[in-house]
């Protein structure tokens, strides 16, 4: 197992990976290297194959990627309610990994970004704990004992951090939805070096 947290998310518009790279200071913050992955975009008709290589942005995640990490960070926009099809794509094609036990007993943690404050965050926050019970890792959200969870008048919820984006998707991440990202970072971080 190396020394990094992954943190594996799909983003169509930038919020949700603005997002990932806040939670990756927290990370830092705690010591530990964050890694930042994406999957492929997936599209309802047959279209020509993407390249391999993204043209832009982080590189896609890789099997390896996840037996190696020593914790890990899942993130979606919300679509509907639940996580996009993209990831749970991924998701669907990671049976190998279960059979290994690649995530047992590893801390995992979920962030979102929708368009409205009450457009189904913690649904989505939800959808994506799923799999990552069955893979047997170890669920860890946000505690109380962070006031901005208590302040925040956007997005930050104990599921997981979130950001509500608005209408046109155009809305700054607030103080609080950052300060609540790097604690979900910081408390993989710190979770994964006790757990190692
Ligand atoms: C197909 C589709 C479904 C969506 N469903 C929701 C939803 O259920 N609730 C919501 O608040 N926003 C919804 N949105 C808005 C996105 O969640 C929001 O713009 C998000 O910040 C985009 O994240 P991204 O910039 O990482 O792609 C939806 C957007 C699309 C394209």
């Amino acid at each position: 197992m190396s020394d990094y947290i992954l943190i594996l998310y799909y983003s169509r518009d930038g919020s949700t990976k603005k997002l990932a790279q806040e939670i990756a200071r927290g990370v830092e913050k705690g010591g530990m290297e964050a890694k930042l992955r994406t999957v492929p975009n997936i599209s309802t008709v047959t279209e020509k194959l993407e390249p391999s290589v993204p043209k832009e942005g982080d590189l896609y995640v890789t099997k390896e990627d996840i037996k190696n990490c020593a914790g890990i960070a899942v993130g979606s926009p919300t679509r509907f309610g639940n996580m996009a099809g993209p990831m749970r794509h991924f998701w669907d094609s990671t049976t190998d990994l279960w059979f290994a036990g690649a995530l047992i007993n590893k801390p995992a943690g979920v962030f979102t970004s929708t368009g409205s404050m009450h457009g189904g965050q913690e649904t989505t926050l939800l959808s994506m704990m799923f799999p990552l019970i069955h893979h047997g890792a170890i669920i860890v959200g946000v505690p109380y004992s962070e006031a901005a969870l208590s302040s925040t008048l956007t997005g930050g919820t104990p599921y997981g951090p979130s950001h509500v984006g608005g209408a046109k998707n155009d809305r700054p991440m607030s103080d609080d939805e950052k300060t609540l990202a790097h604690a979900l970072g910081l408390r993989l971080a710190t979770l994964a070096k006790k757990l190692k």
